[in-house]
This record gives structure tokens, sequence and C-alpha cells, in this order.
């Protein structure tokens, strides 16, 4: 299977290179990029010395899967003929997520280059949406936070077991969320010894969760969310706080009507874990590899349960899961090349 990489040398884009160069039925035949043609791709990441792939410009030869790892609004615009080539596309940013494009132009502020196609693409959450996704040419990747928030929230909301008005999100992410160029908010010496909310009720992952959680409510759903800038290089760590819904069980009985419900959700998973009753998420326990964790406790006191999801969000929250994509509509073993563990420390 030949496959590449258009924006290989951002950090999902050599977090792409690191999986696939590891996958049993993967050949990387194109690294793309618009500044380091030529080079190899040692010269930008070290680490990745000896793998012996050079740095194309953006000319794309023919392949069965592209991923696209680009900033958003540049793959809407160069998609179409890559389809028409019988080229296969999982992109990573944000173009084809939103179903309304006019959504997508409020939130991202540029015009979508081709709203006619977003029909053509299906959301990848491979836990959630797998039937969709299997067979599709264009799959739109879940943003990092969007995917820690819908794993926890989607089965508990398909069955009506939450308050879908009062869902609060309290997200915590690793720096490398921000991409690799530069932005003074981002330096060493801001970051460090600092944490700190951003983009509060209008960060861009907020009609991303709120399309899905309303798929899955049968009912339109608002929430708030709010991130924050963690001085650590991966993982994001979400706690979630919501309302049960009236009348579900006896107090004694709540707690289990949850637990069942993501149990149940996700024990035939390999990479998503409800974790045993009393142990708690850590992004540690996600480092470098595609699997998310969760955790939740009913609070008789409110009567609101809190949910605790983890995630890569390089691996699960991005690359990890985009080569799930693949393996999905290419019809391999959905783990395929995802095997190798994480890192501790
Ligand atoms: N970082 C995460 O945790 C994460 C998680 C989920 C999704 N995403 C999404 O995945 C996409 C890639 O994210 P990333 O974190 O890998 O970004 P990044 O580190 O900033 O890398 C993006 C790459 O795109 C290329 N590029 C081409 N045209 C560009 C332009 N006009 N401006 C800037 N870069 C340009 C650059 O490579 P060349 O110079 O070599 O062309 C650059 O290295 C984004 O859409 C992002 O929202 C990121």
């Amino acid at each position: 299977m030949k496959v590449g990489i258009l924006g290989a040398t951002g950090y999902t884009g050599q977090e792409l290179l690191r999986l696939l160069n590891n996958h049993p039925e993967a050949e990387i035949v194109y690294l793309g990029s618009s500044s380091s043609a030529g080079k190899d791709i040692a010269a930008v990441y070290p680490h990745l010395s000896g793998c012996g792939y050079v740095l194309e410009d953006e000319c794309i030869p023919d392949l069965d899967v592209l991923f696209v790892a680009l900033p958003h609004g540049i793959a809407a615009a160069r998609v179409e003929p890559l389809l028409k080539r019988g080229i296969k596309v999982i992109d990573l940013g944000a173009d084809f997520r939103l179903r309304d494009s006019l959504e997508y132009e409020k939130w991202y502020k540029v015009k979508h280059a081709n709203p006619g196609i977003i029909s053509e693409a299906v959301y990848g959450l491979p836990e959630l949406y797998r039937d969709q996704i299997y067979g599709k040419s264009l799959v739109a990747n879940p943003g990092c936070y969007p995917t820690a928030s819908l794993l926890a929230l989607v089965p508990l909301l398909e069955e009506g077991l939450l308050q879908k008005q009062t869902i609060v999100i309290d997200a915590k992410s690793g720096v490398s969320g921000a991409g690799r160029g530069v932005n003074q908010a981002l330096h060493f010496s801001e970051v460090n010894e600092n944490f700190k909310a951003y983009g509060v009720a209008e960060h861009r992952h907020t009609p991303e969760i709120e399309q899905q959680l309303t798929f899955a409510a049968k009912n339109k759903v608002h929430v708030s969310f709010v991130p924050h800038l963690v001085p650590m290089t991966r993982g994001i760590l979400a706690t979630i706080y919501a309302q049960v819904a009236e009348g579900l069980g006896t107090e004694g009985q709540k707690e289990k009507i949850l637990r069942e419900c993501l149990k149940e959700a996700y024990q035939q998973e390999q990479f998503v874990h409800l974790l045993p009753e009393g142990v708690w998420p850590q992004t540690k326990y996600c480092y470098g590899s595609n699997h998310a964790f969760l955790q939740l406790k009913y609070d008789e006191r409110t009567g609101r349960v809190i949910i605790v999801s983890a995630i890569d969000n390089l691996v699960k929250g991005a690359s990890g899961q985009a080569v799930q994509n693949m393996n999905i509509i290419m019809g391999l073993p959905e783990g395929m090349g995802l095997a190798a563990r994480g890192m501790w420390p």
C-alpha cells in the first residue's frame, strides 16, 4: 500500500512517519514539504535518522492513501483532484469535520474552498462511527479535544443518561497541541511553570464537539468548553461534568448504570479503556500510544457525574487515529501498526 504525508515536517506529520514506518502494509513513498523539499527527514528530525526518506515538493505522485497534516484551509482546496485520481485522503485538519460550511467559516474565519465536498467526508472516530468509515475515500480525522471529550460523552448521551444542556468540559493540553510553528505564547519561558486557560467559550473545537453530541442526543447540545495549556509536551486530560438524567435509577444505582454504559461501549475495544473503579486516568498512561483511558464517578451531593478522559493529542488525538482510520478504509486489521506501547516516563 503506497502512502504519503503532506506536511511531513509538522508534529503530526512526523508522528505519522514514526507510526507508518513500522506499519507492515504501508510503504511510505512520498513526504511532502513546502519548506524543506530535497532534505533528508533526519535533517529536520534527527530521531528519524536511518529511515532514508527525502522530503519532496508538493507534487503528489500516485498513492493509495495520502495523509494531509497541514494547517486548516489548505486541504479543502486541494482534495478534489486527489479523490478523482483514486487517492484516499485522511485529513488531520478541520476542513471536513463540520457538516455546515458556514459554521466552519464562522469559527475558523476563512472561506471554505469546497463546501460541496464536505458531504463526501466521514468523521473518523472509529470507536463511535466505525461502520460509517469503512470503504470511505475521504476521512475527517477528529480534533484532539473532541476525541477526548466524545469518547467520554457520546455513549452516555446516546443512552439518554445525561441532562444534555449541563455539560462542562474542562480540558488541559500539552504544548505540542498547537503544532510546531513559532508563536510567542508558546515559548518555553511563557509556558514553563505556567498554567492558563485560553479560547474560553470560543475555542474552534467547540462546534465540532457540539455537532457530534447533537447527533448522539438527537437534539441540539451546547457545552461549556474551556481548554488549558499545561507545561508538558504531549497529552490531553479532560475533566467533564454533567447533571445525570432525571429518574435515572435509585441513588445507589446511578453510578452503576453510567459505568455499565461506558463499559459496554468499550469492552471490545483495543484502544479505549474504562479503568477499574478508583483508578484515574493520567496523561502518561497514553504517552506515545493510541490508547485512551476513561474513569467516572457519580457525586450524589450534586447529582453530577464527573468523567475524566486522557489521550495523547499526537496519537489517539491525531496521527494514531489517522492510521486506525487508514486501516479501516483499506480493510486491514484496525490496530495494525499501532501495537507499539507508549513511553514512561
Ligand atoms: N498538534 C496536534 O496535537 C494536533 C492534533 C489533532 C489535529 N491537529 C491538526 O493537524 C494539522 C497539522 O498539525 P501539526 O500540529 O502537525 O502542525 P505543525 O506542527 O504546525 O505542522 C504543519 C506543517 O504544515 C506545513 N505547512 C504547509 N503550508 C503551511 C502553512 N501555510 N503554514 C504553516 N505550515 C504549513 C509545514 O510543513 P512544511 O513546511 O514542511 O510544508 C508544517 O510543518 C493541523 O490542521 C492541526 O490542527 C493537530
